[in-house]
């Protein structure tokens, strides 16, 4: 049983193919460097980049996984949550495709799709319930997962999602884009507590949107009186990212507290972090933590190719083509 997988919700074109649930290949184009000027994704560029690219990732993927089109047996892509054009340019290849090749086609929620990370190539056993905790680019949620089609959010962002505030930071401080791997690589534990900066928390909700205006306040308070050197820089990011994980960290322990349940899945781009990754190993001690291999943190279409074929196993039925790219 070979399942192809497509994603194109973001920046990253993407094509997998997996058997059963073992990834055969996974191969990635990102438009990252055209929109490092910016910095930011801009919605038109990400767009245009898909339809550019994936045709070729798709032949390229089927090349390394050493396998043909007529060979696919289901066709799984993210329908939502993305930017719209994005989304649209790989649901419909993977609809158009789907339909030529007289195969079944799945559409996948890309959240949910995260959360799957650590359960490719077999490594942890699929076990029900969970807490699972999705921070990346777009979107900060805590759920409660009795199954792939029986989940409830118990938390979320108001605001910034939790990787939007690393990129917006580290915009505010000329480091780069995106800024989660360059504050990451740059976090000194030193420096963790030089500034007072606290994430906003209301039960298991979070925000991440004061945290990042009161680094920017500070930092033109520091330029007032000098120039803002790379030491300060790294003192400034190494508290943002204290008070971000703390907080994560502090929620999502507290979600297993009062839901009772002991095990606890964690996916998206942000849970590359390595503090983040750390602090979890060390903390979540009385806790199962599957935390999302590196290769399969970000966006990528084997996390998509892993929970389509469970969900069309599980419903042993196929999507509507009617199905709509969702934002
Ligand atoms: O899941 P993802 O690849 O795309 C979305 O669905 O958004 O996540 C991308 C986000 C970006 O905001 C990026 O800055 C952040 O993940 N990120 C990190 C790290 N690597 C990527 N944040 C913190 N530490 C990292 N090492
Ligand atoms: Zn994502």
């Amino acid at each position: 049983m070979y399942t192809l997988g497509i994603e194109t919700s973001c920046d990253e074109t993407s094509c997998a193919v997996l058997k059963k649930y073992r990834v055969l290949a996974n191969t990635t184009v990102s438009s990252l460097r055209e929109h490092a000027k910016f910095g930011g994704v801009v919605p038109e560029i990400a767009t245009r980049a898909h339809l550019k690219n994936i045709d070729r990732v798709l032949k390229i993927c089927l090349q390394r996984a050493k396998v043909s089109l007529d060979q696919i047996d289901l066709i799984a892509c993210t329908y939502k949550p993305g930017l719209i054009g994005a989304l649209v340019v790989g649901l419909n290849f993977a609809k158009a495709l789907a339909l030529a090749l007289k195969k079944p086609f799945v559409g996948v929620n890309h959240l949910h799709a995260h959360l799957f990370a650590p359960f490719l190539n077999s490594r942890a056993k699929l076990e029900f319930p969970f807490l699972g905790l999705v921070v990346s680019g777009g979107h900060t949620e805590i759920y409660h997962v009795d199954d792939f089609d029986k989940i409830r959010i118990v938390g979320q962002t108001r605001d910034d999602a939790c990787g939007e505030a690393y990129d917006k930071v580290a915009r505010a401080l000329q480091l780069g884009y995106p800024g989660g791997p360059v504050i990451d690589s740059l976090f000194n534990p030193r420096y963790k507590n030089d500034f007072p900066f606290r994430c906003g928390r209301m039960g298991f909700d979070l925000s991440f949107s004061g945290i990042k205006t009161a680094l920017m306040y500070k930092k033109m308070e520091i330029e007032r009186t000098k120039k803002l050197d790379k030491k300060t820089k790294i003192r400034l990011i190494s508290s943002f990212q204290e008070s971000v994980v703390t907080t994560i960290v502090n929620t999502i322990l507290d979600a297993a507290k009062k839901s009772k349940i002991k095990r606890v899945v964690c996916g998206g781009g942000v849970v590359a972090n390595r503090y983040l990754r750390s602090r979890l190993a060390a903390e979540a001690t009385d806790l199962q933590l599957l935390i999302a291999p590196l290769e399969y943190a970000p966006d990528n279409a084997a996390i998509v190719a892993g929970l389509g074929f469970y969900l069309y196993r599980r419903r042993a039925r196929e999507s509507n083509f009617n199905l709509r790219a969702e934002a």
